[in-house]
């Protein structure tokens, strides 16, 4: 029997405001296999966010499981979940959270020194080469506020891949950006997935870059209302 690397199984979220419960997800089903690129689609207030810290095992559901490579989250401790975060999972959010005092190539390095037992040149090493892959090498020793928003974000992205985690979860990663550089952003997650084989879902609300990706998940009301394969490229 074969893993898949991520199982949602009858998962419901449910939030305590002000003494009435507010179902948040209300019952999601879904598998994403190993090298999966997926985008999950909806209106605002949909729960795609909520679902993807599901996934990303940064909340835990209210019921139903969530399985990681075939562990069950749900009954895991609070450090053993942390540990098997920073080994499985990167993240990417709408707001690239780079550190202003440090240099590009620092910043995609954090994660490694953070969690240690890395050789810090082996580790300058993966950081310089997945700079180039963003096509930030030449900006190795800027810091973040000398470089543009499309750059920030793909220093951002070389940042969640430096530990090489099987999961890429991204939340409107280019929600910040004007359409020039989210084509840009886009097309590097295709390229690096196909790369790295690296499983990727993103949240995105741009359906022009939606359309790009083979797997696309609609949410609407906390549900999964469809979820279609379509024959779809990189962008151009
Ligand atoms: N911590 C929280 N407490 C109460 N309500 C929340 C919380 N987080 C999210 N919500 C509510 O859950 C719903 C879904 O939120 P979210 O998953 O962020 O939607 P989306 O990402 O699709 O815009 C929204 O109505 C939001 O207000
Ligand atoms: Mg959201």
């Amino acid at each position: 029997m074969t893993t898949s690397l991520v199982e949602v199984r009858g998962a419901r979220k449910v939030y305590e405001h002000e003494g009435r419960s507010l179902e948040v997800l209300k019952g999601i089903d879904l598998t994403i296999e190993a090298g999966e690129m997926v985008s999950i689609v909806g209106l605002s207030g949909a729960g795609k966010s909520t679902l993807l810290h599901l996934i990303g095992t940064l909340d835990l559901p209210s019921e139903g499981t969530v399985k990681l490579d075939g562990r069950d989250v749900t009954a895991m401790s609070s450090s053993a979940l942390a540990a098997l975060r920073n080994r499985t999972i990167g993240f990417v959010f709408q707001f690239h959270h780079l550190l202003p005092e440090f240099t590009a190539l620092e910043n995609v390095m954090m994660p490694g020194m953070i969690h240690g037992g890395i050789a810090r040149a082996q580790l300058k090493e993966t950081a310089t080469r997945l700079l180039r892959e963003v096509g930030l090498e030449h900006r190795a020793t800027h810091r973040p506020g000398e470089l543009s928003g499309g750059e920030q974000q793909r220093v951002a992205l070389a940042r969640a891949l430096v530990l090489e985690p099987k999961l890429l979860l991204a939340d409107e990663p280019t929600g910040n950006l004007d359409s020039a550089n989210s084509t840009a952003v886009h097309t590097l997650f295709h390229e690096l997935n196909r790369k790295h084989g690296t499983t990727m879902v993103l949240v995105t609300h741009n359906h022009e870059l939606a359309r790009s990706i083979p797997r696309v998940i609609t949410m609407r009301d906390g549900r999964i209302e469809r979820d279609e394969r379509q024959d779809a490229g990189a962008p151009a």
